[in-house]
């Protein structure tokens, strides 16, 4: 199993533990087999809600400027995520494969290294 690459890494142990326990899950997405990607993909989905929650009551603790914009992201996150689950649950798998594969990884980049890595730097400025 793949690790989150070294460069993702934004120094906050909490945040970097859910963001390791993401990548896990996207690897095993984008190598498992047919039959049991949509329960794959509910495993990705279950985590990432509680992953957003979790990182989002950080933010409220922390008084964080930037919370509503960055929960803004994390909604349409989902809301797209629950775009391509239904697509694969109605049968059209591929739509949902293709998400896995070019789409998922580049959008949990940016927000990463964009709004993750900004909210850290306010983390390590408690610390
Ligand atoms: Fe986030």
């Amino acid at each position: 199993m793949s690790k989150l690459p070294e460069n993702l890494y934004v120094g906050v142990g909490s945040i970097d533990a859910r963001h390791e326990e993401f990548w896990a899950l996207f690897e095993k997405l984008k190598a498992c087999s047919d039959d049991v990607f949509i329960s794959v993909f509910e495993e990705v989905v279950a985590h990432t809600k509680a992953h957003f929650a979790e990182e989002e009551a950080d933010m409220s603790s922390a008084e964080y400027p930037n919370k509503h914009e960055h929960e803004q992201e994390h909604k349409k996150a989902l809301e797209e995520m629950n775009y391509f689950m239904d697509k694969a649950k109605s049968g059209k798998l591929f739509f949902a494969k293709a998400y896995a594969s070019d789409r998922l990884g580049d959008w949990f980049r940016t927000h990463l290294l964009n709004m993750d890595s900004d909210f850290a730097r306010v983390m390590k400025s408690y610390n």
